[in-house]
Formats: structure tokens, C-alpha cells, sequence
């Protein structure tokens, strides 16, 4: 038999069974079959440290089984059964860094091109699919697919452009470590950025990339995503570390976007949530953040954005997160902000250039759990955060260190159900006066960091009726006399250091 008469009947072969298929309207049709068996053999699946374990989801992939019941595939009811779904997970243990169990083989064919034959796809899911490659292209791309997601896959580079042709998607995802999985060493970035051609899609309504260390400037255009809640590209801050300060969760060194935000993302008033943390973003943040009112997380933290915060972010009633942490911002902070963002639940505006007093209302929004105003150059005296009002059933974390905060420490004056104090060394230190006795009002204390403040005289013996201390760092001060039993009892988690006079 010459090679093209086989070649003939292997395509015979072929139409004869996708007549078969059809006319029996039961199984998959074989043009799908054939290009999940092509995607599967870009994959190998490894059964990791779990040997009791032998749930790869390819076991069920035989070819000439229907592939609307192979694991991980979903197909329509119509009598064509086309697949519509497809959906893997490769992890055996969550948060376990070694527990990929599906990888792709190296090859030099590039990743995920089989699946542009699945022409009704409309999710795609790889969670735990070890890619290890650049961003799968998809040229002659699936115009109908929806949502788009990958986690924990490794992937790199460039945003294909061909990807303005999924005109039908509205989840894009692309997170990078998920779960606890470390960030990939192979920072490898796409100096593209957010590439023109994306604009296109506009049904988006969620765009996450997470540690993917996007270059560029985010394009104007944007602003045609009309339907958008969500919009995230950061590089750092995962895994409920929202700061950004965790390295674990951060690519060291990332490229990130350039440039400012531009003015079409402020007309995107459906946005819930936008979280560009850890990138190269400068300017100012313009009043017309003011528009997105129904915004309940912004994260621009540890980007170079300046100038003053402006008052119109008191607009942001919904407003729940608000990170700003790690900028050049500067000059004083509006006392609107406090009075008008009576949602918010956690604040972080350290490590940036804001002066002058903190306003008093900033320390009496009642649902406020997490405020962090430390390594500024805030000025003045604690304000009075024990206005009267129903405080939120958690306790509020405070952290005001690295200002010129000077004082003396008025405790009583301290919402009432502060948990973590860190007032430590203030640039013309706090007071030579000492620790007030009144520092027992602060029922739910637990952490209380006051070191490096010249305080003077003795540790009161009030300590005692905070059951719930837990650490205190008085280290550096010229306190003298007695340690107190309640201090004594805390041990290595008392640092009581730099106070010579200080008798144990
Ligand atoms: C993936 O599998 C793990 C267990 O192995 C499970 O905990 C996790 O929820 C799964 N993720 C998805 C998206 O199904
Ligand atoms: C408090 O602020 C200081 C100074 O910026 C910082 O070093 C410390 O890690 C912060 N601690 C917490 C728990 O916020």
C-alpha cells in the first residue's frame, strides 16, 4: 500500500466515524475528540508524592470513548454534543509547592494550539497545570469562549494580541501562584504590556493577572470595557497579603506597567475591585477616582504614584480596602476621607510622604479593622478615636510608627477596641513622660509596640488586667525600676532591651 493510499483510508476512516457519531447523536464529535487527544499529548501527568493517589483526570481520555465523559470536558445538550467545557486540575495537595501532577512535555510546539480546534469552547480552566511557557497563542482563535482561566501555571511573556478575538470572553484570568505555590524564578516579563487589541474585548467583565510582570502602559482604550468589575494587575500582594510587602508573593525586581492610569478607566463605573499592586505607575491619582462609586477594593500600593490624595476618594462610599501603601504620596490628608468612607474595613497608607495631623475622623470610621499611617511624616498628637458610635464587632490594628507623632500616649483617647499598637520610634520620639497606667482601657490589647521612644519612668503594673497581651516591645527607652509580673510572664515576647535602668 503506497503511503497516500493509507493516508486515504485513514481519512475514510475518519469521516466514516464522524458520520457515526452524528447519527447516533450520543458522543463527541471526533473533530473535538481529536483535539483534546492533540492537548493531551502537550501533557504528562505525574502522580506526585502521593502514591495512594491515582486520580489523573487523562486515565479517562481514551480515544474512541465518548469524550463528553472524560474527566474534565463538558459538552452541550444539542444533538451535536460539541464540547463546551474543559476544565483540569493538576494539583494532589493544596498549598504543597511540589504537588504538580500534570506538567507539559518541552516540546518545541507551542502550548495550547490544539484547543483552538474546539471551535464552541467556551471555559477553559487549567488550575495547577504546570505550563512552564510563554502564553498559549491562539491564533484562529475560539471567538466563542467566555472565561478564560489559568492558576498556578507559570506562564510568561507577552499578551498575544490574537487574543482580540475572543470578542465573546469575560473572565480572563491568569494567576501565577495560587494556592501557596511560590512565584516562578522565571520572571521572564512581557514588556508589551496590555496590548491595544485587547480593547476589543468588551464584554470583559473580570481581568486578573497576577504575577505575570507585565511592562507597558495600560492603553486608553481600556475604557471600552464597559461591563468591568474587577481589573487586577499586580506582581505582588497575593494570598491575602494585600500590602504587597510579603516576597513571597512578590516578583522581585518586576518590570510592571508604566506610565499613569489613563483616563478611560475612569468611566468604567461598574468596577468593584482594582488592584494594579506592585508596578511602575506614576503621577497623581486623578479626582475623577471619584466616579467609581461602586468600587469596594483599591490596591495601588507599591507603585510611584504622588502628589496629594485627592478629597473625591471620599466619594468611594463603598469602599472596603483601600491600599496605597509604598508611594510618594504627600501632603495632608483630607478629613473628609474618614468622615464619608464609612465601609471601610482596612487602610494602609504607610510607607509614603504624607504630612500634618491624621484627622480625627480617620480614626473613628467604626468598621475599620486594619490602619496603617506608619513611615510618614504625620505630625501632632494621636487624635481621639473614642468618639461614641457602635465600633465593629473586630478589634482594629493600628500601626503609626516612623512619624513625629509626639506625645504624651493618652490610652484613653485610643479606640477602645485597639488590639495591636505600634507607635514605635517616632523621628523626635514619643515623650519622656512614660506608660500611663490608663493603658489597662485598652481591654482587647494584644500587641503593643512602643520601642525606641525615650519613654521614661516605670512600667505600671495595669498590664495585669489586659488578658489578652500577648507582646510588647519596650526595648530602647530609659524606663527604670521594676518589671512587672504581667510583663515577666510574657517572656521572650517581652523585649525589654536598651533600658539600663530597668531591674529584673
Ligand atoms: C483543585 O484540587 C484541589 C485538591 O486537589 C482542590 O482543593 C481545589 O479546590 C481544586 N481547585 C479547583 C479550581 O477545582
Ligand atoms: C509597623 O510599621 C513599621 C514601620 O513602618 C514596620 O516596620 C512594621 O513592620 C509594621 N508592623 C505591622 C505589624 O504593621
Amino acid at each position: 500500500m503506497t503511503s497516500a493510499t493509507r493516508g486515504c483510508l485513514v481519512i475514510l476512516f475518519i469521516i466514516s466515524l464522524a458520520l457515526l457519531s452524528t447519527v447516533q447523536g450520543q458522543v463527541c464529535t471526533q473533530r473535538d475528540e481529536q483535539a483534546l487527544l492533540a492537548f493531551q499529548a502537550q501533557l504528562r501527568c505525574n502522580i506526585v508524592n502521593d502514591p495512594t493517589n491515582n486520580a489523573c483526570p487523562f486515565d479517562s481520555w481514551v480515544a474512541g470513548t465518548d469524550c463528553c465523559q472524560w474527566d474534565g470536558v463538558n459538552c452541550d445538550s444539542s444533538s451535536q454534543r460539541r464540547v463546551i467545557g474543559l476544565q483540569l486540575n493538576g494539583s494532589i495537595s493544596l498549598g504543597n509547592p511540589t504537588s504538580f501532577q500534570i506538567t507539559r512535555v518541552p516540546s518545541s510546539r507551542p502550548f495550547g494550539t490544539p484547543l483552538v480546534q474546539l471551535t464552541r469552547l467556551l471555559n477553559l480552566e487549567l488550575t495547577f497545570v504546570d505550563v512552564n511557557a510563554k502564553m498559549p497563542e491562539a491564533r484562529g482563535s475560539i471567538s466563542t469562549l467566555k472565561t478564560l482561566v489559568i492558576r498556578g501555571g507559570r506562564i510568561y511573556g507577552d499578551l498575544p494580541t490574537a487574543y482580540g478575538g475572543l470578542v465573546n470572553l469575560e473572565s480572563f484570568v491568569i494567576e501565577n501562584a495560587a494556592f501557596g505555590v511560590p512565584v516562578p524564578a522565571r520572571g521572564a516579563s512581557g514588556r508589551a504590556g496590555i496590548p491595544r487589541e485587547l480593547c476589543k474585548l468588551r464584554k470583559l467583565v473580570t481581568f486578573h493577572l497576577e504575577l505575570l510582570n507585565l511592562g507597558g502602559t495600560i492603553p486608553d482604550c481600556i475604557g471600552r470595557w464597559s461591563s468591568l468589575r474587577e481589573f487586577v494587575v499586580r506582581n505582588g500582594g497575593g494570598n491575602g497579603d494585600f500590602s504587597g510587602r510579603d516576597p513571597t508573593y512578590s516578583i522581585p525586581n518586576a518590570a510592571g506597567l508604566t506610565g499613569g492610569l489613563p483616563a478611560g478607566l475612569f468611566g468604567l463605573t461598574s468596577l468593584t475591585s482594582i488592584d494594579l499592586n506592585t508596578n511602575r505607575l506614576t503621577g497623581s491619582l486623578s479626582t475623577s477616582i471619584g466616579r467609581l462609586i461602586n468600587l469596594e477594593s483599591l490596591n495601588l500600593g507599591n507603585n510611584r504614584l504622588s502628589g496629594q490624595l485627592p478629597r473625591e476618594v471620599g466619594n468611594l462610599m463603598k469602599l472596603q480596602f483601600l491600599y496605597l501603601n509604598g508611594n510618594h504620596f504627600s501632603q495632608q490628608l483630607s478629613s473628609s476621607l474618614g468622615k464619608r468612607l464609612k465601609a471601610l474595613v482596612e487602610l494602609d497608607l504607610g510607607s509614603n510622604k504624607f504630612s500634618g495631623p491624621i484627622p480625627e475622623a480617620v480614626l473613628n470610621i467604626l468598621t475599620l479593622e486594619v490602619l496603617r499611617l506608619d513611615d510618614n511624616g504625620f505630625t501632632g498628637k494621636l487624635p481621639k478615636g473614642n468618639l461614641p458610635g457602635s465600633r465593629s464587632v473586630s478589634n482594629l490594628r493600628l500601626n503609626v510608627s516612623l512619624n513625629y507623632i509626639s506625645g504624651p500616649l493618652d490610652p484613653r483617647l485610643l479606640p477602645p477596641n485597639t488590639q495591636d499598637l505600634y507607635v514605635c520610634c517616632q523621628h523626635r520620639k514619643l515623650a519622656r513622660t512614660g506608660i500611663p497606667s490608663s493603658i489597662s482601657v485598652l481591654k482587647s490589647l494584644a500587641i503593643l509596640d512602643l520601642h525606641d521612644n525615650q519613654l521614661g519612668g516605670t512600667i505600671p503594673t495595669s498590664f495585669d488586667q489586659l488578658p489578652d497581651l500577648d507582646r510588647v516591645d519596650l526595648s530602647y527607652n530609659n524606663l527604670r525600676g521594676e518589671v512587672p509580673p504581667a510583663i515577666e510572664e510574657l517572656r521572650e515576647r517581652a523585649n525589654l532591651k536598651g533600658n539600663p535602668l530597668l531591674s529584673r
